[in-house]
């Protein structure tokens, strides 16, 4: 194992501890936006993580979800997502997890590290060197069709009155065996990296939430572009990953959705409503 993930892991695995220490006793939430929630452990969690990452790689640049910036011109740049889930964790979903990746220059992954510590996974990818959970090397799955996958998604909580996902949901779901909306974009990363999902896509998602999942889906043998298929930049702002054999599939069918070719409408529930006895 390199360096990095010898350290990383360990951090991980204390910032992990440190959300169960708050999970299900009523904490308090605050709003960064209409329904952007904060906790106080999202803070202790990204204080923890910084600290320890500024010990002992010094050199090095932190971006935090919750505010940590240091020195952001740094060649080697820590995301840190402190706790991806909040909204999960804040009413007591137990789907949530801590997403740390080291980035060089802007856009080359270098080491990524998740950890859920409601299951006690952690989830972990270097460049170059496969990607595991819990130390055992994971691959993609081997699903060929998109009419045979489980795919997942999120949706953004800002600005979320201008987010068409709600039509790549339904044409995703009608078209696969389900689309799940498991709340946390890291996790559906992880997942798509250990096989449990065939693939995810989200709009709208910042670095914290992608860089570690991103990697480790890549190291797990999968692809990862845009919605049009251009290459995958941390400041994208659209990320589809999936085991690389749907991808093509998942690309078409989006296509198709942007230009708004053969899609049905959305069942209309007023018409519903005139059918009820
Ligand atoms: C959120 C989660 C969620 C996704 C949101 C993210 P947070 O991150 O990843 O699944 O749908 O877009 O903002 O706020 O819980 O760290
Ligand atoms: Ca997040
Ligand atoms: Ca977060």
């Amino acid at each position: 194992m390199s360096r990095y993930l010898a350290d990383l892991e360990p951090i991980a695995r204390e910032a992990g501890a440190l959300l169960m220490s708050y999970f299900d006793r009523h904490i308090k939430i605050e709003y960064k936006g209409d329904v952007d929630l904060v906790t106080a452990a999202d803070r202790a969690s990204e204080k923890l993580i910084a600290e320890h990452l500024h010990r002992r790689w010094p050199q090095h640049g932190i971006v935090g979800e919750e505010g940590t910036r240091t020195d952001t011109t740094a060649e080697y740049r820590w995301y840190v997502d402190p706790l991806d889930g909040t909204t999960n964790f804040a009413h007591g979903y137990p789907v949530f997890c801590v997403s740390i990746a080291l980035v060089r220059k802007d856009d080359q992954l270098e080491v990524g590290v998740l950890y859920d510590p409601t299951r006690d996974e952690l989830f972990a990818a270097e460049r170059g060197q496969g990607a595991t959970l819990n130390g055992k090397p994971i691959h993609v799955s081997q699903t060929a069709h998109l009419a045979e996958s489980i795919l997942g998604t999120g949706f953004p909580s800002h600005k979320r009155h201008n987010n068409p996902n709600i039509h790549f949901y339904q044409q995703i779901t009608l078209r696969s065996h389900g689309v799940r909306r498991a709340g946390s974009a890291a996790l559906d990363l992880a997942n798509v990296a250990a096989g449990r999902f065939d693939g995810f896509w989200e709009f709208n998602l910042n670095p914290w939430d992608t860089s570690a999942g991103v990697l480790i889906v890549l190291e797990a043998a999968g692809r990862v572009t845009r919605f049009d298929g251009t290459p995958f930049r941390l400041d994208s702002r659209e990320v589809l990953a999936t085991n690389r054999l749907i991808h093509d599939e998942v690309l078409a069918t989006f296509s198709d959705i942007f230009a708004g070719r053969g899609l049905e409408p959305l069942p209309s529930p007023i018409e519903y409503a005139k059918t009820r006895a």
